[in-house]
């Protein structure tokens, strides 16, 4: 089994994705161990609760320096004993230190095709502003490894989406959303935990 701990900041529909994938069968080999959000507003937290998941809330902003968060952090995280670490949402920078104990053992989800419309300033809606301000015809989602740059570890699935003439950025969202990412994910996830990545 495959000790699993998701990180999360918001909504939380990519974590519900992948719940619902562990509890169908499409995800096997995984224990999802613990959820952990930045934000105490998270509605994710309420699905990690629903489905009997310890949900913890850590926020920089209850530290005094950046290097205090990054310390307890790792150390949080490290009580789990996780061999995978998904980034569902997470809009914290993980610590350098974290990326390298945990190399080749976190994995992203960013809502377009890397290269594009990633790194520095993307995240969230804004990269389908971008993609739509760009004119692109067709766009999609990225699940990554997580290394020490910004969305630029390897690549593992991608899939792509239609741009739809009026598409606005939150449309466009949710067609990513329910066509690319909460396919893929599920999918990686359940790739690494069965020796197929
Ligand atoms: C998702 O679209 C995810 O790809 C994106 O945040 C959203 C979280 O939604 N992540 C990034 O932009 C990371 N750079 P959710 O909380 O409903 O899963």
């Amino acid at each position: 089994m495959l000790r699993v701990g998701v990180m999360v900041s918001g909504g939380g529909t990519n974590l519900q994705a992948i719940l619902d994938a562990v509890e169908e069968g499409r995800i096997t080999n995984v224990e999802i161990e613990v959820v952990i959000s930045n934000n105490p507003g998270a509605y994710a937290l309420e699905r990690a609760k629903n489905h009997g998941i310890e949900a913890v809330c850590m926020s920089p902003k209850d530290y005094e320096t950046r290097d205090d968060f990054n310390r307890a952090f790792l150390e949080k995280v490290d009580e789990y004993h996780l061999d995978l670490i998904v980034l569902a949402g997470f809009l914290v920078k993980i610590p350098e230190a974290m990326v390298e104990k945990y190399e080749h053992r976190i994995i992203n989800i960013h809502p377009s095709l890397i290269p594009s419309f990633c790194g520095v300033g993307y995240y969230g809606l804004k990269v389908h502003e971008a993609a739509l301000a760009r004119g692109v015809k067709v766009t999609g989602a990225t699940v990554h490894y997580v290394d020490g740059g910004m969305d630029t570890g390897p690549i593992i699935l991608q899939k792509a989406v239609e741009v739809q003439e009026n598409d606005t950025p939150e449309l466009l969202q949710r067609r990513v959303m329910e066509q690319a990412e909460w396919v893929i994910l599920p999918k990686a996830i359940d790739m690494i935990a069965n020796g197929m990545v």
